[in-house]
């Protein structure tokens, strides 16, 4: 079996969604402590509804593929959703990742969060701080 599966080979040479957004309602980096990989999340919010999303990642292949999707899983839904999306369904979505490359898909999940809290922040709405936990890791390898 290779790999990485077709629809990770997709998002990795065809990466939806690259970019910056100059006038992001929220923006949110993570990085990686371990292999130093970052990702930035920018996003465009409109009546709690994510209309717009973009991400700069300076990764490895499993970190673009995951923010990709990411971006994919949550354009033009609530912030409600976009705050549940788990490195876990974005790693499903990619139809699975290696188990060493797992905690890469934990950034876009880590990145998503910090964008939306940037967002509460700076408009001055109230949020559940127990949403944001200081340092999410990954389940699988605590990284
Ligand atoms: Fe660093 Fe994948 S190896 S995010």
């Amino acid at each position: 079996m290779a790999l990485y599966s077709e629809k990770v080979m997709d998002h990795f040479r065809n990466p939806r969604n690259v970019g910056s957004i100059p006038d992001a309602d929220g923006v949110g980096e993570a990085g990686n402590p371990v292999c130093g990989d970052i990702m930035k999340i920018y996003l465009k919010i409109d009546g709690g509804t994510v209309t717009d999303v973009k991400f700069e990642t300076f990764g490895c292949g499993s970190a673009i593929a995951s923010s990709s999707m990411a971006t994919e899983l949550i354009k033009g839904r609530p912030l409600s959703e976009a705050l549940k999306l788990t490195n876990r369904a974005v790693t499903e979505a990619l139809d699975g990742l290696p188990p060493h490359k797992l905690h890469c898909s934990v950034l876009a999940e880590e990145a998503i969060k910090l964008a939306v809290k940037d967002y509460y922040e700076k408009n001055g709405i109230e949020y559940d701080k127990s949403l944001f936990p200081e340092a999410p890791s990954c389940e699988h390898c605590g990284i």
